[in-house]
């Protein structure tokens, strides 16, 4: 029987706990001896490797986070810890590894490869939706939920007031949380590192639109600007003339119970994976693009710049959103 195990790596997202499941299950179905890793390449390192059940993984589809917990590990960037990690994996004849994770993730896991040769299949896995090679990235969906939510909530007081709200979305120096978000929710500003702006250009837009009626105003902007969302709120108080407030959405975007489509990509992407690995692929990072699975070298993937998809982007330009 060939073992194999599955850790989180960096960023959890709503998606992991149902992958994790899948994970469980569908070794099981393959005569697979599944392992979890706690706490990501730190668990791997500390030995945290633990035989899975049917109950560790019941009742925990529609939790967000991880159940197996997750980390950055800095440690994991030494080739001395990356031996301990090997030596751990040789003690359990584990030779396969399922590793849920961002860019930086599969890193690090590029160069565990290159010493140890230990077969490995990556699932994209952040909400930044930042990885080369996929359009889709597990957790994007649930993260996108939580946004419109807030911003549909935030909308409501927004209208009871004459105020301008900034509201920050995560996405680190990807601009995809926002660029969506702020199409989606029909708000009137929407700033992300991808696309260069000058605030003047809606200077008199803004005004005109005030003069004609207007009460309020929504600007989503991305955490990756150069300019603080205080900034931007000064500016609408400065220049516009309106009481502005900021709302950092933060971690919530993180969390939630994954939405459909999450818990199905989560159970598609790990079995892609695990098909992947069953037929002797060994360092691949399972993509979706052309709504088709594919599996791509960690090579083309990790350490590759990222960028939003043309037609997304030539859809802002075309909106108001864009001056
Ligand atoms: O990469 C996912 C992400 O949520 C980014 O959007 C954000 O910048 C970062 O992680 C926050 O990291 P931490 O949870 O370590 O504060």
């Amino acid at each position: 029987m060939s073992n194999i195990a599955i850790l989180c790596s960096g960023g959890d997202v709503s998606g992991m706990n149902p992958a994790i499941k899948h994970f469980v299950e569908y070794a099981k179905a393959k005569g697979l001896k599944p392992f979890l890793v706690y706490d990501g390449f730190e668990g791997l390192i500390d030995n945290k490797i633990v035989a899975a059940t049917y109950k560790d993984v019941s009742g925990i589809i529609n939790r967000g986070g991880t159940t197996i917990g997750s980390a950055r590990s800095k440690r994991f960037m030494e080739a001395s810890y990356r031996q301990k990690a090997k030596d751990n994996l040789d003690a359990l004849a584990i030779d396969k590894l399922v590793v849920l994770g961002g860019d930086g993730s599969f890193r690090g896991l590029a160069k565990f490869y290159e010493e140890h040769g230990v077969a490995f299949a990556g699932v994209p896995s952040t909400i930044d939706n930042d990885i080369v090679g996929t359009d889709y990235c597990l957790g994007v969906d649930t993260a996108l939920n939580i946004i419109r939510t807030s911003l549909d909530a935030i909308r409501d007081t927004a209208s009871s007031f004459r105020r301008a709200f900034v509201v920050e979305t995560m996405g680190r120096d990807c601009g995809y949380l926002a660029l969506v978000s702020g199409l989606t929710s029909g708000a009137e500003l929407c700033l992300i590192p991808e696309i260069p702006y000058d605030l003047c250009g809606y200077e008199q837009k803004f005004k005109k639109e005030l003069a004609q009626g207007r009460r309020y105003f929504l600007a989503v902007v991305s955490e990756g600007i150069e300019q603080s969302s205080e900034e931007i709120a000064t500016w609408f108080e400065e220049r516009i003339g309106v009481e502005s407030r900021v709302s950092v959405l933060g971690h919530i975007q993180r969390g939630g119970n994954p939405s459909s489509r999450d818990r199905l990509m989560a159970y598609r992407f790990v079995q892609f994976a695990m098909e992947g690995l069953l037929k002797g692929e060994k360092e691949k990072i399972v993509c979706y693009s052309n709504s088709q699975f594919n599996y791509k070298s960690i090579t083309d993937v990790a350490n590759r710049e990222h960028h939003i998809e043309p037609a997304l982007m030539a859809l802002v330009q075309s909106t108001a959103l864009h001056c």
